[in-house]
Formats: C-alpha cells, sequence, structure tokens
C-alpha cells in the first residue's frame, strides 16, 4: 500500500501531463484518396502537365472522387502526399505552397475539395526536410499546426525523415497536442514506427494508439505484388505484436492501396482489397480516376468489402492458417449471434502452378467453431456459395494463383 502511493506520488511529480488522443475521428479505418503512390514526386508541369503535382491535380481528382461514386462508396479524404511546398517558408515563418503549381494557394484549393463534399488531407515531415527535402515541421510545430488549422485541414500525415529517431516519441506528441490546440478535429496519421520496424526497433504502439489515429508500421509499398506480399508477410509475422492496438480511433497501417495502376493483375487487385479489408487498414486508393479500368474500379468501390473493411467492431485479422501454399486470413465481424462473431475469411494462393488450386479444411481449422455452423457467403462471386456449412465439414475451395477467395460467415 505505502510503496503504491509512493509510485503514484512519484508520477505525479516527475512525469508530464499523461495525453490521451481523444479526438473521436478514425471510428472506422479512414478511406480516401492519396497522391503518391501514383504520382509521387513528380513536379515538372511542363514534361508532366496532367500529372504534376499541383492545383490542377487535385481539383481533377476531387471531381472525379465526387462525381464517380467513391465519395458515396465511403472514400472521404483526398489527401496531398509529399512535393507540395516551396523550398523555403515564407517571410513570416509560415509554410507555403509551390507558387506556380498552387497558383491560388492551400486554403483555396481545400475551399474546392470541401465544397466537393470531400475532406482534405495533406501531408508533412517531423523532421528538418520532408523525404523529397522540401522543409519539414521540425522547430515550428505550434505555427504549423495552426497554420493546417487555418488552411480546413482534416487529415494530416506526418512522416519520419531527416528527424533523429530518439526524438520521435516526444516530437510526435507534442505536435499531437498542437493540434489539438486548435480545435480543428484533424485526423493525425503518425509514421514513426515505419523507420523504427523497418529497423528491426519495435515500436511502442500501445502509446502509439494513445496519441495517433492511424501510424504507418513498415517500409513503403511499390507497385508490384512482390511489394503487396512483402507487406503482408510482415503483418502476418508481427501479427500478435499489432492486433491489440488496432480499434476504432486507432489502425496499423500497410500503406496505400495499389488498385488500378500497372502492377496488380485484376486477380492480385481483389487480393489487396481483401486482405486490406481483413486487416482493418486504411483504404488509401492512390490512382489516376480519369484513366482506371472498369473491372478495377469495381473492385475499389465493392459494398461488402468496404462494409468487411469499416465493421464496427474494429477487429484487426489475422493468419490463420497456411497450408500448401495458400493462405487463410481470417477477420472477426459483425453480427454477433449468441455470443458467435461472424466472420470475414480471405483464402489467398501464393501459389503460380497455373491452375486453380483446391484446398481442403474444416472450420474447425480455422477455428470458427460455432456448433449451429454458418451461412456462408462468398463476396466477389456474388453467389451463395453454400448456404450452411458445419464445422467439421470438409470445405473445398478452389483459389486461382495469386487471386483469393473471401467469404462472409455468419453463425446460424
Ligand atoms: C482535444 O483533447 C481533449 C482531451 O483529450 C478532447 O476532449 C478533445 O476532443 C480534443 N479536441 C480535438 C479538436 O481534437
Ligand atoms: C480561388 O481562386 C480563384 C482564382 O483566383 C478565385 O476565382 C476563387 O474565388 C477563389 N476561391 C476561393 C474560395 O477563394
Ligand atoms: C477433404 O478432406 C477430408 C478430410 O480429410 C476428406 O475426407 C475428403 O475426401 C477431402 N475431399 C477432397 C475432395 O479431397
Ligand atoms: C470455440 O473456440 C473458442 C476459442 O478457441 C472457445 O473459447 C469456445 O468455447 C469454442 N466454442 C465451441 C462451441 O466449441
Amino acid at each position: 500500500m505505502k510503496s503504491c502511493e509512493l509510485v503514484v506520488l512519484l508520477c505525479c511529480v516527475f512525469l508530464p501531463e499523461i495525453y490521451a488522443l481523444n479526438n473521436g475521428l478514425a471510428l472506422t479505418p479512414p478511406m480516401g484518396w492519396m497522391s503518391w503512390q501514383r504520382f509521387r514526386c513528380l513536379t515538372d508541369c511542363n514534361l508532366y502537365p496532367d500529372e504534376c503535382i499541383s492545383d490542377k491535380l487535385f481539383r481533377n481528382m476531387a471531381d472525379l472522387m465526387s462525381s464517380e461514386g467513391y465519395l458515396e462508396a465511403g472514400y472521404e479524404y483526398l489527401i496531398i502526399d509529399d512535393c507540395w511546398l516551396e523550398k523555403e517558408r515564407d517571410e513570416n515563418g509560415r509554410l507555403q505552397p509551390d507558387h506556380k503549381r498552387f497558383p491560388y494557394g492551400i486554403k483555396n484549393l481545400s475551399d474546392y475539395i470541401h465544397s466537393k463534399g470531400l475532406k482534405f488531407g495533406i501531408y508533412e515531415d517531423y523532421g528538418t526536410h520532408t523525404c523529397a527535402g522540401y522543409p519539414g515541421i521540425l522547430g515550428h510545430l505550434e505555427v504549423d499546426a495552426n497554420t493546417f488549422a487555418e488552411w480546413g485541414v482534416d487529415y494530416i500525415k506526418i512522416d519520419g525523415c531527416y528527424a533523429d529517431f530518439d526524438d520521435y516519441e516526444k516530437g510526435y506528441t507534442e505536435f499531437g497536442q498542437y493540434l489539438n490546440k486548435t480545435n480543428r478535429p484533424i485526423v493525425y496519421s503518425c509514421s514513426w514506427p515505419a523507420y523504427l520496424e523497418s529497423n528491426k526497433i519495435y515500436a511502442n504502439y500501445a502509446y502509439l494508439s494513445e496519441i495517433c489515429n492511424l501510424w504507418r508500421n513498415w517500409g513503403d509499398i511499390q507497385d508490384s505484388y512482390s511489394s503487396m506480399s512483402r507487406i503482408t508477410n510482415w503483418f502476418s509475422s508481427n501479427q500478435d505484436r499489432l492486433i491489440p492496438y488496432a480499434g476504432p480511433g486507432h489502425w496499423n497501417d500497410p500503406d496505400m492501396l495499389l488498385i488500378g495502376n500497372y502492377g496488380l493483375s485484376i486477380e492480385q487487385s481483389r487480393s489487396q482489397m481483401a486482405i486490406w479489408a481483413i486487416l482493418a487498414a486504411p483504404l488509401l486508393m492512390s490512382v489516376d480516376f480519369r484513366t482506371i479500368a472498369y473491372e478495377e474500379k469495381q473492385i475499389l468501390l465493392n459494398k461488402e468489402v468496404i462494409a468487411i473493411n469499416q465493421d464496427p467492431l474494429g477487429m484487426q485479422g489475422y493468419l490463420a492458417k497456411k497450408k500448401f501454399d495458400i493462405e487463410m486470413w481470417v477477420r472477426p465481424i459483425t453480427p454477433v449471434k449468441s455470443r458467435a462473431y461472424s466472420y470475414a475469411v480471405a483464402y489467398r494462393s501464393m501459389r503460380d502452378d497455373g491452375y486453380p488450386y483446391a484446398i481442403n479444411v474444416t472450420l474447425n481449422e480455422l477455428s470458427l467453431n460455432h456448433s449451429k455452423g454458418y451461412t456462408v457467403k462468398n463476396i466477389f462471386d456474388n453467389s451463395w456459395r453454400e448456404n450452411i456449412l458445419q464445422v467439421d465439414q470438409s470445405f473445398i475451395v478452389r483459389v486461382k494463383p495469386s487471386g483469393v477467395v473471401l467469404f462472409k460467415f455468419t453463425p446460424n
């Protein structure tokens, strides 16, 4: 008793006030569009007039995001990634956008994006510079938080380049406090775990979940199936460490969706959408809405996959089993019936032997054990595959090479 009191006393005297993020945002994984994966740091508007990071690009994307059904499907944040800044701050020490590429300023663009019913997000970096070499926020945390709030920013991604690893925890906390002081609700995305974990240092996710709404865990995604698979392998290898800290208001982020670009086949695109739904991952598209193919668009807009991703329980799924190079990913979701969860289950093939491989497991083997069995729905197929399945019954699923079959199991 005495020593307990002493601990309490010490903590109150010597530790700073504990701050917990309580901004009421991101109760389900954020959905939106971000420029990086597709448009990177294209800044030469003479060479790339339709693709360069510019006011025009974001207005084009905002128009299509709201008119082509993306906003209606739930994708609400339009987010500018790196390469929007001038190389110097203005005479008052404030951040300013590149004047040629953003001739009307950021507030004007933000108003336009809001006028389309969208929310507006932007990128900065905790260090001295952004990853692409533009001014970072270090030394200017308060004025920059205020600038973002004045610009009507609803979502901010803070990267971790050109910073000292030892400063992250304190620095990101401080910036979060300045954001909070603006009184504007702003989703706070923190990239610092990606820098630690890429160097095999464990991030403190318990703490992150108190100060950030989402955090990039690991390396950047690139436009290929092998890059996507390295990320899913990292997530499954570390799932026991990550899953407890995902939930309403705080999410692990495996990075952007590649769907609609150059690197994934249609099957692989479904695979990314399914696994990102199982992982309760932010759904951040990064695609040119002017050129996306119909079939890819349908994958991004699939209501049932989105509903799995946005499930209100907010539980992150996991790799439950791998057999004959077929991964079986499982996520508990609603509805919950007499204490039994429903589940999303993705059978994902890592095989390349040409034909749809038949995998044969029982639901018991996936720890789906509701005594009355489950009703099964095949999500991408839109057909009722089998109405009722008992848990000890062998269930045979054919999975195409590098493809996925995604099911929803509801307890009977
Ligand atoms: C700021 O933090 C307080 C305390 O956690 C919270 O109640 C409030 O909603 C936050 N405000 C914003 C704008 O994030
Ligand atoms: C944005 O800038 C344009 C061009 O100067 C101007 O016509 C428009 O009124 C501005 N919009 C807002 C919301 O200030
Ligand atoms: C599936 O597995 C069960 C149990 O091992 C077995 O009895 C059944 O014959 C298998 N079905 C097929 C089509 O391989
Ligand atoms: C199902 O599995 C869970 C966890 O493994 C266990 O707690 C529960 O009692 C099992 N239910 C049935 C009906 O076997």
